[in-house]
C-alpha cells in the first residue's frame, strides 16, 4: 500500500532527480561549448588562412570573406565544406556545385589544400570565423586572469541553451504526469478517486503548468533582450555614411593634416570631439571647389555656417534667412562655376539646370533631416564610435599620458575614405590592451608614488609596469 508520506517521500526523490538533471545538462552544456576551441582555432587561422583570408572575415583579400562561408555551404551536407577546406580543387575537380560555382567567382585562383586537417581542426577554424564574423568570440586573447574574463562574451551556445530548456520542459511533463498518476492510484486505494482523471490536456492548461511556462517565457526574454542589448553596442566594421563626403584619406593621408589638428580635444580632454565647420573653414574659404566632387560637397560646408562664396563673406543674420533665400545664393555659386568650368564643353549651358537642381536638393538633404529641419546649423556627422553610458574612457589619458597612438585604436584612419569603426571598443578589448601595455613610467610625475616599483625596477627584478599593475582592471576606473 503505498501512503501519503510515501507519495511525498517519492515527489522529493522526482524533484532532487530534476535538479540533478539540471545540473547534469548544465556540465553537458559547458562541456559541449569548450568542445570546439576557438583558441585553437584562431592559430589555426593565422598560420594557414590569413595569408589568403581577410581576418576580419568581412572583406574580401586573395580569397573571399569567410563570414557568409558556412551560408554559402549550407544547401549541402557539412562534410562537403570540409572537404573543400582540404582540398579544394578536389571538389572542382569532382563537379561540386558551390565549389566550381566560387573557384569560377576567383578566377580560378586555387586555394591551397589542407589534406591533414582534422574535422575538429576545422571545426574550431569555422568557430573562429563565425564568433568573429558575430563578433561573439570569448574574449579575445585573454589567456588566464581574474573573473574579469567571466564577463567578455562567450561563444554562441543560446541552440543549445533552448534545447536544454525544451528537453527540462519535456522532462516536467512527464514527471508531472507521473505523479498525477501515483497520486490517482493512491486516492483509488483510499476510496477518494474522482470519477476520471485529467487528461493530458487539461493537465497541460492546468494553472501551475501555464505559470511556469509564461515564467519561462519571461526568463527567456530577458535573456534574448539583455543579450541583444549587449550585442547592440558592439559594432565593429560599422562605416555609415556621412553628411558630407569627408575623406580621411584626403585629409590625412594626401595632405598629411595632423589628426589633432582637427580633434583636438584628444590631447586635453576626456572627448576627441569632431571639429565644427569653422576648422574646415581655415582652409575651405580658400579652397572652394574640389577636384574630385566639384561645388557638390564643399558647398554642404558654407550652407552650413551661412558663407556666401560668390561674394566672399559670412551671411548677415543668415540664421533667420528663409529656406528660399538661402537656395538662391547658393545655386548662384554652383551655376557661376558651372558655367565657368563647362563653358566650352557645354556651350548652351543645357544641363545647367539638371546639375544645379540635382545638387542643390543633395545638399539640402544632407544638411536636414527628421530632427533637423532648418539647413542652418552644425553639420550633424553620424557617431561611429561609441562606448555605453556605464563605461568611461578618456582620451587625454590614452593619448597624452599613455603616448598610445590613435591608429593602434582606430587602425588606419589616414588610408580611409570612410571612417569604420577598426577595434570592438569590448570590454576585453580594454582589458587586453591594459595587461600587455607598459606605462610611461618613469616619465611620468604621477607614478613618483608607487615606490615598490620603483624600486623592483631600479633593483632590475622587473623591466616594466603594465597599465593592469597600476590598477587599469579595477572595476571602477572604467565604470561610472
Ligand atoms: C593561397 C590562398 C588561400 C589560402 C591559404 C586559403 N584559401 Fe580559402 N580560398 C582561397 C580562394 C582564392 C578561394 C576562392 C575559391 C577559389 O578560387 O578556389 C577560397 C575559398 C574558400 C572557401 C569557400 C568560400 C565560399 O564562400 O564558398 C572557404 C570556406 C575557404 N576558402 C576556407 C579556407 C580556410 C579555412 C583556409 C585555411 C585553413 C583557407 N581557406 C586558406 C584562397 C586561399
Ligand atoms: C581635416 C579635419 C580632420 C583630420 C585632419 C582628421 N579628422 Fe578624423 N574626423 C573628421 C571629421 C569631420 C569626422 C566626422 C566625419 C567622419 O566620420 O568621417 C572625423 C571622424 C573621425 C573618427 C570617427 C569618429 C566617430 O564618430 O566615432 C575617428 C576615429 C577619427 N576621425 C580619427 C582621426 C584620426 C586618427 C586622424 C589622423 C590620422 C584624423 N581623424 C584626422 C575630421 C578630421
Ligand atoms: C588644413 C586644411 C583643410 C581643412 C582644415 C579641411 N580641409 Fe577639406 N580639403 C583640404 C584639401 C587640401 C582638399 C583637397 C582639395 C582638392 O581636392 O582639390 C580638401 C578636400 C575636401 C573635400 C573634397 C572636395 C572634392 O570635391 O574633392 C571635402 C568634401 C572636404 N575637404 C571637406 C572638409 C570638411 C568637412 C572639413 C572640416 C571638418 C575640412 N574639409 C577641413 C584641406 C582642408
Ligand atoms: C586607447 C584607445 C584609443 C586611442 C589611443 C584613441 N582613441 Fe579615439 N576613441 C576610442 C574609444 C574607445 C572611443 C569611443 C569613446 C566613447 O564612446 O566614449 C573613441 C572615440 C573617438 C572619436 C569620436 C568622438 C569622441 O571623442 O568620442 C574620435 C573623433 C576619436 N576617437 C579620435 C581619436 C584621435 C584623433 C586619436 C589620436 C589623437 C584617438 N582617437 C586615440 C579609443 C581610442
Ligand atoms: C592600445 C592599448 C589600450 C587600449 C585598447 C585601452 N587602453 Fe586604457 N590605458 C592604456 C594605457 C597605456 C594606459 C596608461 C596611461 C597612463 O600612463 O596613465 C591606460 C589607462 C587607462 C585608464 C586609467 C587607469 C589608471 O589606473 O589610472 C583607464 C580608466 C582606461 N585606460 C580605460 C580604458 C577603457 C575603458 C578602454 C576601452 C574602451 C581602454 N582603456 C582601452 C592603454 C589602452
Ligand atoms: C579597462 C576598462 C574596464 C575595466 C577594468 C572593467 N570594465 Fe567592464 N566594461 C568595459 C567596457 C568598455 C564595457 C562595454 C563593453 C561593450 O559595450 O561591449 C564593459 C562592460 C561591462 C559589463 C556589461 C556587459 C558587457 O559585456 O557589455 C559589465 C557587467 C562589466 N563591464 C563589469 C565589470 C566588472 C565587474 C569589472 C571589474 C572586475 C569590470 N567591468 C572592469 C571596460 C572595463
Amino acid at each position: 500500500m503505498i501512503s501519503r508520506s510515501a507519495l511525498s517521500r517519492l515527489s522529493l526523490v522526482f524533484i532532487l532527480a530534476l535538479s540533478s538533471f539540471t545540473g547534469f545538462s548544465q556540465e553537458a552544456a559547458t562541456e559541449a561549448a569548450v568542445a570546439v576551441d576557438i583558441e585553437a582555432g584562431k592559430t589555426l587561422f593565422k598560420n594557414l588562412c590569413a595569408a589568403c583570408h581577410n581576418r576580419d572575415m568581412k572583406s574580401d583579400l586573395t580569397g573571399p570573406a569567410l563570414g557568409v562561408a558556412e551560408a554559402n555551404w549550407s544547401a549541402f551536407p557539412q562534410a562537403d565544406l570540409y572537404n573543400w577546406i582540404r582540398n579544394s580543387q578536389a571538389m572542382v575537380k569532382a563537379g561540386h556545385p558551390r565549389a566550381v560555382e566560387v573557384y569560377n567567382q576567383w578566377k580560378q585562383v586555387q586555394m591551397t589544400a589542407f589534406t591533414s586537417l582534422t574535422d575538429p581542426e576545422i571545426a574550431n577554424i569555422l568557430a573562429y570565423i563565425n564568433c568573429t564574423y558575430t563578433n561573439t568570440c570569448p574574449g579575445s586573447a585573454i589567456v588566464s586572469g581574474p573573473p574579469v574574463d567571466d564577463l567578455t562574451p562567450k561563444t554562441n551556445n543560446r541552440p543549445l541553451f533552448f534545447l536544454l530548456v525544451a528537453m527540462l520542459g519535456i522532462l516536467a511533463i512527464v514527471l508531472a504526469r507521473i505523479l498525477s498518476n501515483l497520486d490517482y492510484m493512491l486516492k483509488v486505494q483510499e476510496g477518494t478517486a474522482p470519477a476520471r482523471r485529467k487528461t493530458l490536456v487539461e493537465l497541460l492548461t492546468s494553472r501551475g503548468v501555464v505559470g511556469v511556462v509564461i515564467f519561462s517565457l519571461i526568463v527567456l526574454g530577458g535573456y534574448s533582450t539583455v543579450n541583444n542589448a549587449v550585442n547592440l553596442g558592439r559594432q565593429q566594421g560599422y562605416a555609415p555614411e556621412q553628411p558630407i563626403k569627408f575623406s580621411h584619406a584626403t585629409h590625412a593621408g594626401l595632405h598629411k593634416i595632423d589628426c589633432q589638428y582637427c580633434h583636438d580635444g584628444a590631447r586635453r580632454s576626456k572627448q576627441s570631439v569632431i571639429p565644427a565647420a569653422n576648422t574646415c573653414m581655415n582652409c575651405h574659404t580658400a579652397i572652394d571647389v574640389g577636384s574630385q566632387y566639384g561645388t557638390a560637397e564643399i558647398t554642404k560646408i558654407y550652407a552650413s555656417i551661412g558663407w556666401d562664396p560668390v561674394e566672399k563673406q559670412y551671411i548677415e543674420n543668415y540664421d533667420d534667412m528663409t529656406e528660399a533665400d538661402i537656395e538662391k545664393v547658393y545655386r548662384k555659386w554652383i551655376s557661376n562655376i558651372y558655367v565657368r568650368d563647362m563653358g566650352d564643353k557645354d556651350p548652351k549651358n543645357d544641363k545647367l539646370e539638371k546639375t544645379v537642381n540635382e545638387q542643390w536638393k543633395a545638399i539640402k538633404a544632407s544638411l536636414t533631416n527628421e530632427t533637423k529641419k532648418k539647413i542652418q546649423g552644425p553639420i550633424e556627422w553620424v557617431r561611429i564610435h561609441n562606448l555605453p553610458d556605464h563605461a568611461y574612457f578618456n582620451h587625454a589619458q590614452h593619448v597624452a599620458v599613455g603616448k598610445v597612438e590613435c591608429q593602434t585604436c582606430h587602425g588606419p584612419v589616414e588610408a580611409m575614405e570612410v571612417v569604420a569603426q577598426h577595434s570592438p571598443l569590448s570590454m576585453g578589448w580594454c582589458v587586453n590592451c591594459h595587461r600587455q601595455t607598459e606605462v610611461k613610467f618613469a616619465e611620468n610625475e604621477y607614478y613618483q608614488s608607487y615606490e615598490r616599483l620603483h624600486e623592483e625596477l631600479k633593483k632590475g627584478e622587473r623591466k616594466g609596469v603594465t597599465v593592469e599593475e597600476i590598477g587599469g582592471l579595477e572595476c571602477q576606473k572604467c565604470h561610472y
